[in-house]
């Protein structure tokens, strides 16, 4: 646990997420290996820069981390390990990181901004919660401290995410001096959601957000639904001091580009033609294993489509990849495991001696993902809501021939691609089928057309943008 010194540090900007920029796995002989983390947080975050002012706050999530840290100078990990960036890693009791982690963002805060609560995942508020949020308070009160310690006089301090919703007004206690921002990946509840919290905690969640000098949110969507939860929740609103911010997300064309030609990906390519077979065409997803991306929708529509339209039997290909994702909940192994379900049905169904209707693959594979993206004629993009979604943004940057993407208007992405996508109703499988249909009859000029206009669309806000642009925002406001 972070002490409660104070003293002022050297660091003139910081970010503090959860998850890191890199992790560690503890070898056979006991050795540790870092690896560094994807994806558009860490490429976004990591324009943090490497040099002596910066510093990034981060929790241990396993064995690796925590003895990372242990062997770490005042936690700091070494520069070799971490690609040069100062990285401070929090080893936060393991109990209480679970607790904050699955039970609290994970398992309730998650779910709410999400609107995910169903049967088999009801709210349930009771002492068991209140326990774990004890943990959630502990946990953003580490982070507030560390970033006390670490942050100089003035400083900028980014913290990421619902994570870390409590975070901001813990360190403006600590260290008044600084200038706070808050960012949220995730959508933002509407207040009708919002309010299945508890009174207490749903006001004690917005008052920690508003501790920052800005919040910042994906779309105006969502940052307007944070402003409603704040005037029906906490009455005055927002506060004169803080400010509400909206910074899109774009993919990172030039390295997608690039690491999509190395030879790894050529060879996974022609691995998944063997499995795909010649000729036919592809619709392709790429998701983690999780609820709010509607993986199970998604295969039904494409199971409506083999049984309404028999012309697409043996011509077309549901390459699904499904990335395990919070294990660590019962709720998203079973999803995982009716993802599987569903899978095989279809197969079973369909299938025949020459073709498998719906390739599915649960490894993570980053050059496997990218193999499918630039083989995709159509792209699946069905969540039933999402911060923002990149694989929206990323696959028609990619795709060789250009892909026409069906795409629920409940992304945030469907703010910058909606003209150019196929839109669709997440829960509306007869509807998803459709736009499929029309998706895969699409000319193949138009289709060219309308993709390159999605990836100039998806490209237009690169990740070091995004993180530029609010540091700017955040040191150019007033105190
Ligand atoms: C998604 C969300 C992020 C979030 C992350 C956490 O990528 O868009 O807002 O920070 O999940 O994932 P994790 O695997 O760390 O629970």
């Amino acid at each position: 646990m972070a002490s409660t010194r104070t003293a002022v540090g050297k660091a003139r900007v910081l970010v503090a997420s959860n998850r890191g920029p890199v992790s560690y796995q503890v070898r056979e002989d006991g050795s540790l290996d870092a690896r560094r983390g994807g994806g558009g947080l860490v490429s976004g975050l990591s324009a943090i820069g490497s040099d002596a002012d910066s510093v990034w706050v981060c929790a241990a999530l396993g064995d690796g981390d925590r003895a990372a840290v242990r062997r770490a100078d005042g936690g700091l990990l070494p520069v070799e390990e971490t690609g040069g960036q100062r990285v401070r890693m929090l080893d936060i009791d393991a109990s209480v990181h679970a607790e904050a982690y699955n039970g609290i963002a994970n398992s309730v805060l998650w779910f709410v901004h999400h609107l995910l609560y169903q049967t088999p995942l009801e709210p349930v508020f009771d002492a068991d919660f209140r326990r774990q949020w004890a943990s959630y308070q502990t946990y953003n009160q580490a982070f507030a401290e560390a970033l006390a310690e670490e942050a100089a006089e003035g400083a900028a301090v980014l913290i990421q995410d619902y994570h870390l919703a409590l975070a901001p007004r813990m360190l403006r206690r600590l260290r008044p001096d600084l200038r706070i921002g808050h960012f949220s990946h995730t959508p933002w509840a509407p207040p009708d959601y919002f309010r299945l919290l508890p009174d207490d905690i749903a006001a004690e969640l917005l008052g920690g957000v508003l501790g920052a000098d800005r919040a910042g949110f994906l779309t105006r969507r969502w940052a307007d639904a944070f402003t409603a939860c704040c005037h029906e929740v906490l009455g005055p609103g927002i506060p004169s001091g803080t400010e509400i911010g909206v910074h899109g997300l774009g993919a990172d064309g030039d390295f997608l580009r690039e690491r999509a030609h190395r030879a790894d990906v050529a060879e996974r390519m022609a691995a998944l033609r063997e499995e795909i077979g010649e000729g036919r065409r592809t619709i392709v997803r790429v998701d983690r294993t999780e609820l709010s991306k509607n993986i199970v929708r998604g295969l039904l529509a494409y199971e409506q489509l083999l049984t309404d339209r028999p012309e697409w039997r043996e011509k077309v290909v549901h390459v699904a990849f499904a990335y395990p994702s919070r294990q660590d909940l019962a709720v998203y192994r079973d999803y995982t495991a009716e993802v599987r379900r569903v899978a095989d049905r279809i197969n079973e169904r369909y299938g025949t001696p020459g073709w498998t209707p719906v390739v599915l693959h649960v490894k993570d594979d980053f050059a496997r993902s990218l193999a499918a993206y630039r083989m995709a004629d159509v792209a699946l993009v069905n969540p039933i809501r999402d911060g923002m979604n990149l694989v929206a943004k990323e696959i028609p940057v990619v795709s060789d021939e250009g892909c026409a993407l069906v795409l629920s208007r409940e992304a945030g992405a469907h703010e910058e691609l909606g003209e150019d996508a196929f839109t669709v109703n997440p829960y509306d499988i007869t509807g998803t089928a459709r736009a499929l249909h029309e998706a895969l009859t699409l000319p193949a000029e138009e289709r060219a057309a309308r993709s390159k206009r999605l990836a100039a669309a998806a490209t237009a806000l690169p990740p070091a943008r995004w993180f530029l642009d609010q540091l700017q925002a955040l040191t150019a406001q007033p105190s």
